[in-house]
């Protein structure tokens, strides 16, 4: 017999994840995701892009976090889940929860960004054809765009959800009085709103700070946390100067001015603690997301199979004393 490319691991869901249900619905999602906006553009190879996404299956991730214009270059990242889809994954589709978003510009002209039905339905489409997939799980909006009646969008997202082509739908970012007009908009339809996708981290505390993540837990809606390491800043990969492979180094989302002497010497005191407390910082700074319960997830990034090992022991020791606990206040800026 001719072996399979690829066979997932059999202990897959037995071997160290765990599943947190996503507020008031029937959809338990990992409690580590992974998110395809950096490392699985063009510009990567495919053959560790693959290896990334396999990894991460074989070790109970279930979720893959995308969005129409992740690169790059745009498209990409997409086309790159695809061909791991064709090439492997296909068998397992419906082991897989895959998420696609549009509002972020995306192709030239009036129609190619923020929250029109018109660029809202075209872009899931070309996602859809992208990724090979008849639909995707949950479809974002994402960003809130204050120039499209609010109303317009939400529609586009419940009709998304009647024609088949999301069986979810979430929202990313939007600000709080915002995401309170969605939440009643979508529920006077029948359509819940699954997830709200925001920025969150040790650094980063908008969520709690303007009770967002309050807002999406009365309201039965899950809460995801992006960049939960702010891009590598919570591990170590800065703590010695700034590596030539690094994502700051490429100077794009993640600017060298952000690393000021102030901030190196706290993410130093953090990765002391993380070390006191046998982990590395990146494990810490997961960890410490993932002990509040009304975070559902956190979508890492990694460009390797090595961080993403290192991420996924995080879930081994998600407790923390008063004072550790007091000590990353201290240290959060
Ligand atoms: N909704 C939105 O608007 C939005 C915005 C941003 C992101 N997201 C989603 O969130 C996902 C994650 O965002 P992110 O990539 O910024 O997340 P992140 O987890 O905060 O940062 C990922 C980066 O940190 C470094 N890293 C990860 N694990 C490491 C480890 N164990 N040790 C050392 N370095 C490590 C890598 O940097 P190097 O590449 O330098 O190795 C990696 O690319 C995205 O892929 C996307 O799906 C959504």
């Amino acid at each position: 017999m001719i072996p399979p490319i690829y066979s997932p691991a059999a202990d897959r869901y037995d071997n160290g994840m765990s599943y947190r249900r996503c507020g008031r619905s029937g959809i338990l999602l990992p409690g580590i995701s992974l998110g395809l906006w950096h490392n699985f553009g063009d510009t990567c190879p495919l053959a560790r892009s693959q290896a990334i996404v396999h990894y991460a299956f074989d070790h109970g991730i279930t979720h893959f976090d995308l969005a129409n214009n992740y690169g790059p270059s745009y498209g990409s990242a997409e086309e790159t889940f695809g061909q791991i889809m064709r090439k492997s994954l296909r068998p397992y589709r419906d082991e897989l929860f895959i998420s696609t978003k549009a509002g972020h510009d995306m192709w030239p002209g009036p129609y190619g960004e923020w929250g029109s039905r018109k660029y809202l339905m075209a872009s899931l489409d070309q996602s859809l054809q992208r990724m090979g997939l008849d639909y995707v799980d949950i479809f974002y909006s994402h960003r809130y765009d204050p120039n499209t009646p609010l109303e317009e969008t939400l529609q586009t997202l419940v009709d998304i959800v009647r024609q088949g082509k999301a069986l979810y739908v979430g929202i990313s970012k939007y600000p709080k009085e915002t995401a309170r007009t969605a939440y009643r908009y979508l529920e006077e339809r029948d359509v819940h709103c699954l997830l709200y996708q925001g920025r969150y981290n040790i650094l980063n505390r908008e969520p709690e700070d303007e009770g967002i993540l309050k807002q999406a837990q009365k309201n039965g809606t899950g809460f995801i946390a992006f960049s939960p390491l702010a891009q590598g800043l919570l591990t170590n990969r800065y703590l010695e100067g700034i590596p030539a492979d690094s994502r700051m180094a490429q100077g794009g989302s993640l600017q060298q001015s952000v690393l000021t002497p102030d901030l190196l010497a706290r993410l130093k005191r953090l990765n002391a603690l993380a070390q006191k407390r046998g982990q590395s910082l990146a494990e810490m700074s997961l960890a410490w997301l993932l002990r509040n319960e009304q975070v559902t997830s956190v979508i890492v990034g990694s460009s390797s199979v090595e961080q993403l090992a290192d991420n996924l022991h995080a879930l081994d020791n998600t407790r923390f004393t008063d004072e550790e606990l007091k000590e990353i206040e201290d240290n959060r800026n």
